[in-house]
């Protein structure tokens, strides 16, 4: 029998006998809130921040409130599965934590902390490129629990080998190659406060270590930070990056590959051309192109277009239960959870992420179960309707 996720609920409840009562929202899209109010406004403007004024991130929500879940009754939901088979993993869950840089300015613990609590609950984690630790660090953190690894693909092509070598030599199974931010866009929270953390040598974790990177520079990077924070500035990104050049991607990676960033059918065919394995629809969480249309609007017409020869992940927008069946129902094999998990370490730590993964999870299974549904195969796009705006 498979684990039941909904019995989370039970733990919430029979814990309560004894007084206790969760030590964050069970309801996930309170947490922005309440990381607001307790940590500093440099960290939770990085974070909550999106690109222009925010009318992605607005977009993304919109999308996704507007298709409803119709229910079917008297099913047999008495024994679920929500195990799905994704790029030949086996996963519990149609989850994973996504890419989030930098997770040292929400708390000391950082990428290790929320690492551990997805290795707890057997969610891959995804390891940003702009990590504040060390690939390895976080690896051995995890034990051989899943994870793959995120890259921004920059200039330096020495660089990237080497990353690609690491993160491969550390146990990282899948490559996830995010698209969308070859520049940094305009985002007023950070501009207004003039909030980088990168400039201070945080989210550099991976390049710092780097021999390839450190033989860049002319002196160690504890000897001259600045030039070490300019070097890296200079090659983190390439806007000049075109289709053919991800033959180099794959030449130097012997499993998945994955495009992060994917809006438009004719890029995910693309994708499929190129020999890649999976795309992964998102606007970067509404970071990158304000007015861009939302990654929910987005998912049917790339899972159309490529379904059968791609595995169609999902982000941007993703907060509750109903999220993840209504992103499955559209087409996506496996959502990727972004702020919730990251205002869960802020406010919590390791158990902060662990809480996160778990009511999530708990409130999909209620969901699949309670609209008449055992496995997320089940699910389908005539199991929602869209309302009229
Ligand atoms: C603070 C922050 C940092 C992020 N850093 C990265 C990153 O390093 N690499 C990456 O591919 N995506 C990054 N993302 C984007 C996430 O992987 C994901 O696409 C996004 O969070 C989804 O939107 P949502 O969190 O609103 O659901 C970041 C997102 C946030 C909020």
């Amino acid at each position: 029998m498979a684990k039941h996720w909904a019995d989370f609920q039970y733990e919430i409840y029979l814990n309560g006998m004894t007084g206790a009562v969760p030590r964050l929202p069970t309801d996930l899209t309170r947490l922005e809130e309440l990381t607001e109010r307790r940590l500093g406004p440099g960290p939770v403007g990085y974070v909550a921040g999106g690109a222009g004024d925010g009318s992605t991130m607005r977009a993304n929500r919109a999308a996704l409130e507007r298709r409803r879940i119709v229910p079917r009754m008297l099913r047999d939901v008495g024994e679920r599965d929500l195990a799905v088979e994704v790029l030949g993993r086996s996963l519990p869950a149609p989850l994973a934590l996504a890419p989030v840089g930098v997770l040292s300015i929400m708390h000391p613990d950082a990428e290790s902390a929320a690492a551990r609590a997805a290795a707890a609950q057997g969610v891959p984690f995804i390891l940003s490129s702009a990590s504040s630790t060390p690939m390895e660090q976080v690896a051995e953190a995890m034990g051989d629990a899943e994870r793959w690894f995120q890259l921004y693909w920059g200039r330096d092509r020495e660089v990237t080998k080497s990353f690609l070598g690491r993160a491969r030599a550390a146990g990282f199974s899948v490559l996830v190659v995010t698209l969308d931010t070859p520049l940094l866009s305009w985002r007023p929270r950070d501009l207004d406060q003039a909030y980088l953390p990168f400039l201070n040598g945080v989210g550099t974790a991976h390049y710092f270590t780097d021999p390839a990177f450190r033989a860049g520079l002319a002196k160690p990077v504890h000897e001259d930070p600045n030039a070490a924070v300019l070097h890296f500035l200079g090659l983190f990104g390439n806007p000049s990056h075109t289709w053919p050049d991800l033959a180099f991607l794959r030449d130097h990676w012997d499993g998945p590959i994955v495009l992060k960033g994917v809006l438009h059918p004719d890029d995910a065919r693309l994708a499929a051309d190129a020999g890649m394995d999976g795309v992964v629809v998102s606007n970067h969480g509404g970071r990158q192109v304000a007015g861009s249309v939302a990654a929910f609007d987005a998912l049917p017409r790339v899972a159309e277009a490529v379904g059968d020869r791609l595995t169609v992940l999902f982000d941007s927008g993703v907060r509750t239960g109903d999220d993840v069946f209504k992103a499955l129902a559209l087409g996506a094999r496996t959502v990727l959870l972004g702020r919730p998990y990251v205002y869960g370490l802020g406010l919590d730590g390791q158990a902060g992420v662990d809480h996160v993964i778990r009511s999530l999870l708990a409130e999909f299974d209620l969901t699949l179960a309670l609209s008449g549904h055992s496995t997320p195969a089940a699910i389908t796009a005539a199991d929602l309707v869209e309302e009229s705006v």
